[in-house]
């Protein structure tokens, strides 16, 4: 198959394009740098530079492909994400290139979206299952951007079209996100938001990257992508492991937490989120989890 991915040379994007090379299809990654050529050559795609905002960039990119793969972001770390405009290009990417990338396959004749989302557009559910027919809690405006880009997805799913919406776990893996909460935690810092007893739902990058490959499988439709829940406590002794400590990563104190605002706020709830749906449709199953040893080198 011929497939596009865009965000190609992100973290995400890595490891779409690689897993899709391994698995034969043929892989054209989007960058809007020269100096993302030699990235995505070296995951094994072919590279084409363009505009993920400008329509005609997109329509010559998108030309003679399949399937196109949205994984663009661009997500602050840490308590980066409390400064002013901090979340601009994100949304900015969210809310204009996503739609634009979506209207741009369907001109194409692109036959398959599958547009990277995220479990953190789902409800505090406690220490319920969340299923892919829980509500998403979405009201507030800082979630319109995502809220457009799901829109986006369904509308190219008309036309005999399909739309595969992945709402990714908490990724960690060798990024700037897992580093910068290893580096915390060796240093005895405060990295988590939350409660230890609430849930949180992980998925590791080279699960992420073979969960693009999977949904070339899946039917339209809105799937929940991660590994075994488990506890915030747990996750707190797993970085502590994998940082080579003793002491578990520390929890912001409550004072602090009470002013993280909305976009940091997603981080507290509990998400106990199940991937039975994914897995039972495309046979996807997580492989490495937050106790698998050396996560952060692989
Ligand atoms: N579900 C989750 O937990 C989740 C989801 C996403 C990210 N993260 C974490 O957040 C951290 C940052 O990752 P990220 O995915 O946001 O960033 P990233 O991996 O650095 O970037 C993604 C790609 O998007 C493209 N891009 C970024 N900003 C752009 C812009 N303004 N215009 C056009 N293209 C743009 C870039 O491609 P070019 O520069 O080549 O054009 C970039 O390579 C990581 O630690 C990651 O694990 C977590």
């Amino acid at each position: 198959m011929r497939i596009a991915v865009t965000g190609a040379t992100g973290v995400l994007g890595q490891e779409a394009v690689e897993a899709l090379v391994a698995a034969g299809h043929e892989v054209t990654g989007i960058t809007r740098r020269d100096s993302g050529v030699p990235i995505v050559e070296g995951r094994g795609g072919a590279a084409i530079v363009a505009d993920v905002f400008d329509p005609s960039d997109l329509a010559r990119a998108f030309r003679g492909h399949d399937t196109v793969i949205n994984t663009l972001a661009h997500v602050p770390v840490g308590m980066a994400g409390l400064r002013p405009l901090a979340w601009r290009e994100d949304d900015r990417l969210h809310l204009e290139a996503s739609v634009a990338i979506a209207k741009a396959a369907a001109d194409a004749g692109v036959r398959k979206l599958i547009q990277e989302s995220s479990v953190f557009l789902y409800p505090d559910n406690g220490t319920d299952w969340i299923t892919e027919d829980l509500s998403l809690s979405v009201r507030n405006q800082a979630f319109r951007p995502r809220v457009r880009e799901m829109r986006a997805a369904v509308d190219f799913a008309t036309a005999g079209r399909s739309a595969v919406v992945l709402r990714l776990g908490q990724l960690f893996g060798r990024d700037p996100q897992s580093t910068h909460a290893l580096k915390a935690t060796r240093e005895g810092d405060p990295i988590l938001l939350g409660k230890p007893e609430n849930y949180i739902t992980l998925l590791h990058h080279s699960d992420a990257g073979r969960a693009f490959v999977a949904a070339l499988r899946a039917g339209s439709g809105f799937y929940n992508v991660g590994g075994e829940p488990i506890t915030r406590g747990r996750w707190a002794k797993d970085l502590a492991m994998e940082a080579g400590v003793e002491t578990p990563a520390k929890f912001y104190p409550e004072i602090t937490q009470a002013i993280v605002g909305t976009r940091l706020e997603v981080q507290r709830r509990s998400l106990r989120v199940s991937s039975v749906r994914f897995m039972s449709e495309t046979g996807w199953r997580p492989t490495v989890g937050p106790s698998t040893k050396g996560w952060s080198r692989r």
